[in-house]
């Protein structure tokens, strides 16, 4: 059986601010990109990149308000720059996934500039206008995942339109076709260029309740849920995830499919609601590739949880349809912020050896810290004006290459970068890594190069099984062969029946080769084995 590319990937986020500055404004860039693209496809070795936005924006949220979804920021360079990456990560085999914003733009989009002009405005429907109520307040109670009402009024027209993010992200309404011709032509402009294909930025919000009702208060939630503060009040029933977002993204996988190359797409989508998350898969797999799968993400550590959550997604995926996994993302706190450093050599282990494509976060195979920013450097919008959220900055910092002032993110003597580099970080560097036995960054190549010559682990069979107490042990089997996980959760060593085999590979990386009977795992240790016979 033969897989699609997007089935067999490694996916790497890269968020371009913050990767590889080639001008020295202390802003990432695509030509930075491209001077580190062999680290990319040789030295870590995956196999597709996803792009976080670098379209023009006014960077309020940056790069999530689009401005024009038809062309680079300045910023981050040219239109010339991106085709001489897309190019150069062709020739080497890497795949090119960037980011559609399709449910706001920016309040500066030229399409929102003519919307809010006037109320008979041609584009006036293209976004969600509402009259106030009677008394001046908004149509409803919809709240901003970013804090405060969902809606803002405009003076000029007297309506209030509905903005799910910042009040400079204002909501397209995808309920006009006018709306999904566009954007699908932003799809078009990109699929012509080459792009290999899309990440959706917040995929279930693009469809509301067409009658607009208020949310209903909410219970409260479980440890796994992170906080968001005034917007964890409301049972999020009415304000997305209509059940119409279905057909927009049927129609969406038929343009893509429309094309040649296994165009790819996955969506963002914060549904924890496993049946209802896995409807976006489509039908009869007419949706979305894929879903993003961030049951991990908030998951508190144990074997026995991250067992039952990952038994449970490996059987909501419909038939025929792909898991994948993410731990990480420029959203959420660092691996090694979340678990700590030990863990998150064992939750390196689990992502690439999981049956489905995972998603690694830049800066995750250096095991890099979440950095903890003084209030007057903070950046995030969202933390800024949520002060019960954590700011995302600290997942964000400049990529560390080597231990010079500027990390090698910038060229020396360049402006200081947009977010602070910590000397604990440089002292984490690509550099330093590469030299060093037993890194993280070694670790992350060797399971890399692993995943890559055993196709089980690819695209095989999955199994949990029951073992000692503290540990997550799978198999992973296919036509050519089987292997044995086994992840020790818990900071005392276990004992595993394993029966005989081999010791591929260990995240401590200091043993290798036969065992007997049993599989002594160190505090925190993982192992790939292949069992013997
Ligand atoms: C998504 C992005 C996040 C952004 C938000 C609004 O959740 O990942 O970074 O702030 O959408 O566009």
């Amino acid at each position: 059986m033969t897989h699609p590319w997007w089935q067999t990937a490694v996916v790497y986020q890269i968020y371009p601010r913050s990767f590889a500055d080639s001008d020295g404004d202390g802003i990432g860039d695509l030509a930075g990109i491209l001077e580190r693209i062999d680290y990319l496809s040789d030295t870590l070795g995956v196999d597709a990149v996803w792009l976080s936005p670098f379209y023009p924006s006014p960077m309020a949220d940056f790069g999530y308000d689009v401005s024009d979804y038809c062309d680079v920021d300045p910023i981050f360079g040219t239109l010339d720059d991106f085709d001489r990456l897309l190019a150069a990560a062709h020739e080497r085999g890497l795949r090119i996934i960037i980011d559609l914003v399709p449910n706001h733009t920016s309040d500066r989009h030229p399409w929102f500039l003519e919307s809010r002009s006037s109320r008979d405005n041609p584009k006036r429907d293209w976004y969600v206008w509402r009259d106030p109520l009677a008394d001046g307040s908004p149509p409803n109670n919809w709240l901003s995942a970013f804090g405060g009402a969902a809606w803002e009024f405009d003076e000029t027209t007297g309506q209030y339109y509905l903005h799910s993010f910042l009040k400079s992200q204002p909501d397209l309404n995808w309920r006009n076709p006018a709306v999904k011709e566009a954007v699908f032509d932003v799809v078009r402009f990109w699929l012509d260029r080459g792009v290999d294909g899309f990440r959706l930025d917040v995929a279930h919000f693009i469809m509301k309740d067409p009658e607009f009702r208020d949310n209903p208060p909410a219970p409260s939630f479980g440890e796994d849920f992170k906080s968001m503060g005034e917007y964890d009040t409301q049972l999020h029933l009415y304000d997305k995830g209509h059940p119409d977002v279905h057909r927009v993204f049927r129609d969406l996988r038929s343009l893509l499919d429309s094309y040649e190359g296994d165009r790819f797409s996955v969506g963002e989508v914060h549904v924890f609601d496993l049946d209802e998350w896995a409807k976006y898969y489509g039908e009869n797999l007419d949706g979305l590739h894929m879903p993003f799968n961030f049951t991990l993400v908030w998951a508190p550590w144990g074997a026995e949880r991250f067992r039952h959550l990952v038994d449970a997604v490996d059987g909501a995926v419909p038939e025929g349809g792909w898991p994948n996994y993410v731990l990480g993302n420029h959203d959420e706190r660092r691996l090694v912020g979340r678990y700590g450093p030990k863990q998150a050599r064992v939750a390196a282990m689990l992502l690439l050896t999981l049956r489905g494509a995972p998603t690694i976060y830049y800066g995750e195979e250096l095991g890099l810290t979440q950095v903890d920013i003084p209030r007057h450097q903070q950046q995030d919008p969202w933390a800024l004006q949520e002060p019960a959220v954590e700011s995302r900055d600290g997942c964000r910092t400049p990529m560390p290459w080597d231990g010079s002032p500027t990390a090698g993110f910038s060229p020396p003597g360049s402006s200081d970068p947009w977010l602070p580099v910590t000397d604990e970080h440089r002292a984490m560097s690509v550099e330093a890594q590469l030299a060093e036995d037993g890194s993280m960054l070694q670790l992350y190549r060797s399971l890399l190069r692993l995943r890559r010559s055993r196709p089980e682990l690819q695209v095989g069979d999955y199994r949990s099984l029951d073992t000692a107490e503290g540990v997550f042990a799978y198999e992973r089997w296919g036509e050519d062969g089987r292997v044995l996980v086994a992840l020790n959760f818990s900071d005392e060593e276990r004992v595993v029946a394993s029966g005989s085999g081999e010791v591929l590979l260990s995240t401590a990386l200091d043993r290798s080769g036969p065992i007997n009977e049993r599989l002594i795992l160190r505090p925190h240790e993982g192992v790939v084995l292949a069992p013997a016979g």
